[in-house]
Formats: C-alpha cells, structure tokens, sequence
C-alpha cells in the first residue's frame, strides 16, 4: 500500500501484530523444536494444563535462569523482591524494542485499540502517571468499601443458584452421566462477577452478554505470541468495548447514577484541568476494571470447585465448618493460581539474589510457580484447605501494582463457594472440563457438574 507521500506503508494492525506477537511467536515456535520447556509452556497449550515440573525445574537451577534480555523466575523471594522495587517497571508496550522500533509500535495503537497491557492501562503503566491513575479508582476498593457489597454479593448468588435449578443439559458439551448436568462456568462462575462488575459500574443488565464477550475476547491481549487472526478478533472487541465504554461514559456524565464509574467520573471531572485524566485514560480505567473484575475471578471459583471435586477430603472439611470458607480461597489463589504470570523490566542497572540484572532485561515471573516454592510452603504440591501459610500466595501480585480487586475477589469466591455447596453439597464434576487455552489466566472453559439433590 502507498501512502500519500509516496512511502510504502503496511497496514497499522499488520505492523502492530508482527512486533507484539510474530516475532514472539516465531521465537517461541523455534525455541519449542529445541526442547526449550519454558517455550514450549508459552506455545502448548498441553504443556500449561501441568506447569509445576516446568516451574520447579526453573527453580531448582537458580532465582533467575536465563541470559540476555530475558530472564524467568519461579522462586517466591525474587518474584517478591522484583514486584517490589523500584528498580524495575512494568513492561510497557514492548520497551524492549530497541529504537525505531519501539516508536514504530507505539505509533500503530489508537486510542481506541489499546488494550490491557497498552499504555495507559494501569497495567502498563509506571510512576507517576500509574499513582495518578490509580488514585481515582483505589478508594472505591478498600476492605471496608467492599465489605459493603457483601449482601448484594449474597443476593445475586442466589438468584445463579435459583437459575441453575431450572437448568439441564450441558449445551453441546457430552452429558456422560446423564441429565442434572449444567456447564457451571457458563451458568455460575462467570455470571456472578460480571453481575457484580456490572452493576459496580452502572453497566445495564441487558448488556451483560455483550460485555462477557468482548472481556472473553479482550483477556487474549494478555498473552504473548496470539495468531494474527486471533490478534485481529481480539483487537475487534477491544474497540467494541472502547467504543461502548465511550457512550457508557457520556451517559454517565449526563445522568449520574450512584455506581462507582459515575463517583470517579464527578472526581476526575473536579480536578484542576492540568490534572484530569484524557477521555482514554478514564476510558481504559474502566475497562480495565471492568474486565479484570470477571476475568480472572471466574476462573477461581471454578478452579476451586474443580480442586475441590479432586480432594473430597478437603471439601468436607469445608462443609463440616465454614470457617474454613476463607482459607480455602487462599488456598486455591495458591495452588491453582488464576494469573499464572507476569513481568518487570529492570529501569537500571541492578541485582537480585546475587545476578546482576542490566538496565532492559525483562523478566518473566511464574506466579505459579512461585505460589509452589517450598521455600515459603510446606508440601508445596499438596493442596491443603487448613493451610496455614495458604495467604502468603502472589496470586495478587505486590507493590504498586497490587490488584485493586482483591477484596471483591475473596468475597464473591468465598460467597459463590459457600452458597453453591450449601444448597449441593453432593455436587460433582461430570464429563471432560475444557481448559482455557490462554498464558496468562488460568482456568475452565467448561466445568460440567452434576449438582445433585438441593440440601
Ligand atoms: C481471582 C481474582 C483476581 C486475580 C487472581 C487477580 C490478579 C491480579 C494480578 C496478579 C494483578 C497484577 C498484575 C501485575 O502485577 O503485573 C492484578 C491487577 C489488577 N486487578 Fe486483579 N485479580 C483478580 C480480580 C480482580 C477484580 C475482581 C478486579 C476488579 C475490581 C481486579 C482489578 C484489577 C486491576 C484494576 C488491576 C491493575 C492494578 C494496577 O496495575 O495498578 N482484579 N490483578
């Protein structure tokens, strides 16, 4: 294609997808026919069903393997020490890419394209613009603030249960045992936090579906390598949502309801001009709290009945006291961590654990991996509901950019638990649970239950 001045040029989201993901994916193709496991863990799907021997090897060679630019770590102490410091950033909009390429990329975003891990997502963002941003947000999501939502919470999840009553049949999926079974994630796991998300945002009921969609479809941005097809749906629904947010948002500023998105929008509009957020800014804000909302906490309650399902033991001891309800959570946060990973690029020169770390290097973190370092958890392996250093998990990261949503996430997971098993208490696992196919986020596309006789 020509350009006016008579310059070649590419298409934007060519050009976008050839340095986000081609290269990566190439790389990790290659590295995959070598036998490299840490590559074949990013381009198999199989191989990420069971991580841990692939995070323990990673482990038992150092705190951080690897050479170069890139580095890995699956050791609880490094990954801790690195989310910490302010040595290191978040690897915005692949900073690696030595100049132009660097520039190149950041001139094939839009504004309406940029998704989670895009400047200016929190996600991709460092100080002081990210304390900036965060600030708006942060208030809303203290324990106490939270601690309110409970009854709501309670209310919306019995409503699901009310549903699922009526339901049998696993929609296309094999139904091996018969009617009674339901797919739990399409029907449960994923409703409630939408619902809760949803409505924190003053997003009507009647688009719930939609939004269920796109963050499905937004959520692959958070992993590295994506098929350019695959780039090129998922960047669709990310300006679906841009542009849904955008009217969501002007209709917000004319008729303020009592949600939490009208509450920021009438304190980012008070402050002093040079300080308000751009309309992408506050845009990106509340997408991103709108998909990391359900995304990632859909799949804890169904990671946890699936673990749940595999240790009867340990759901008994649940059932028998249900005290034990908030502990469990931590637990499964632990053993089958909803974000399996992160990264930090180091802003200078500096070391970790002894390895000298340049200024540059990006380094890979295995929350996952870390979250089975028995350095830090006895019997790492084990999945234990009693466990008492079950909270030291980094299934929330640390530092500044500690997930904003961790209170709203233990309380929907503690509430869904409680409730679910309360009125089934013989549920059960049925059929084939389908994983997501995704890096980053770990969890089910289907769970298929039988969920037995109501209590
Ligand atoms: C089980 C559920 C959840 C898990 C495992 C989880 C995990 C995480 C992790 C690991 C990060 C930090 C990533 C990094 O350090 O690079 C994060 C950030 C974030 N999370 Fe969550 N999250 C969950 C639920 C939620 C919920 C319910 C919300 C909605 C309010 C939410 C909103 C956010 C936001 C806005 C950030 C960005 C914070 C920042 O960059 O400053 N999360 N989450």
């Amino acid at each position: 294609m020509r350009g006016a001045s008579g310059v070649v040029t590419l298409p934007r989201h060519s050009v976008r997808w050839v340095l986000a993901h081609g290269i990566i994916r190439a790389l990790n193709a290659r590295e995959a026919r070598r036998g490299n496991p840490i590559a074949r863990l990013m381009s198999d799907p199989t191989a990420r069903a069971e991580p841990w021997s692939t995070y323990s090897g990673v482990r038992e060679q150092g705190p951080v393997l690897g050479e170069g630019s890139f580095r890995v770590t699956a050791s609880h102490a490094v990954a801790a020490e690195i989310l910490r410091s302010d040595a290191f950033g978040v690897p915005a909009a692949n900073a690696h890419f030595p100049e132009p390429l660097h520039s190149i990329f950041l001139a094939t975003l839009s504004e309406y394209d940029v998704g989670p891990v895009d400047p200016p997502s929190l996600l991709a963002l460092d100080a002081p613009d990210h304390t900036r941003l965060r600030r708006l947000v942060a208030r809303h999501f203290t324990a106490r603030r939270v601690a309110q939502l409970e009854a709501d919470v309670v209310a919306t999840t019995k409503a699901l249960l009310d549903g699922l009553d009526g339901l049998d049949g696993l929609d296309g999926l094999d139904r091996p045992h018969g009617d009674g079974a339901v797919d739990l994630v399409e029907h449960f796991s994923a409703r409630l936090p939408v619902a809760v998300i949803s409505r924190l945002l003053g997003v009507p009921d009647h688009r719930r579906d939609e939004v269920l969609a796109w963050g499905n479809e937004g959520a692959k941005q958070l992993d590295g390598g994506l098929g350019y097809r695959e780039f090129l749906g998922t960047t669709r629904a990310v300006t679906d949502m841009h542009r849904a947010m955008d009217e969501h948002i002007a209709d917000l500023r004319a008729h303020p309801g009592d949600d939490l998105l009208s509450s920021v929008i009438r304190s980012a509009d008070a402050l002093p001009a040079d300080e308000q957020p751009t309309a992408v800014e506050l845009r990106m804000i509340a997408l991103l709290v709108l998909g990391a909302g359900f995304e990632t906490t859909v799949n804890l309650i169904s990671n946890a009945v699936a673990r749940l399902d595999e240790h009867p033991e340990e759901k008994a001891r649940c059932l028998a006291d249900e005290s034990l309800w908030d502990n469990a959570v931590e637990e499964v946060l632990r053993h089958d961590s909803p974000v399996q990973l992160t990264g930090r690029t180091a802003v200078r020169d500096t070391t970790v654990e002894g390895v000298a770390i340049p200024a540059g290097t990006t380094v890979l973190i295995m929350l996952g991996g870390a979250n089975r370092d028995p350095a830090v958890f006895a019997d790492p392996d084990r999945f234990d509901v009693g466990r008492a250093e079950a909270g030291e998990h980094l299934a929330f990261s640390l530092g500044a950019h500690f997930c904003l949503g961790a209170q709203l996430a233990r309380l929907e997971a503690r509430v869904a638990l409680r409730e679910l098993y309360s009125r089934h208490p013989d549920l059960r696992v049925v059929g084939t649970p389908v994983r997501k196919q995704t890096q980053v986020l770990r969890g089910y596309e289907h769970l298929p239950v039988e969920l037995g006789p109501r209590a």
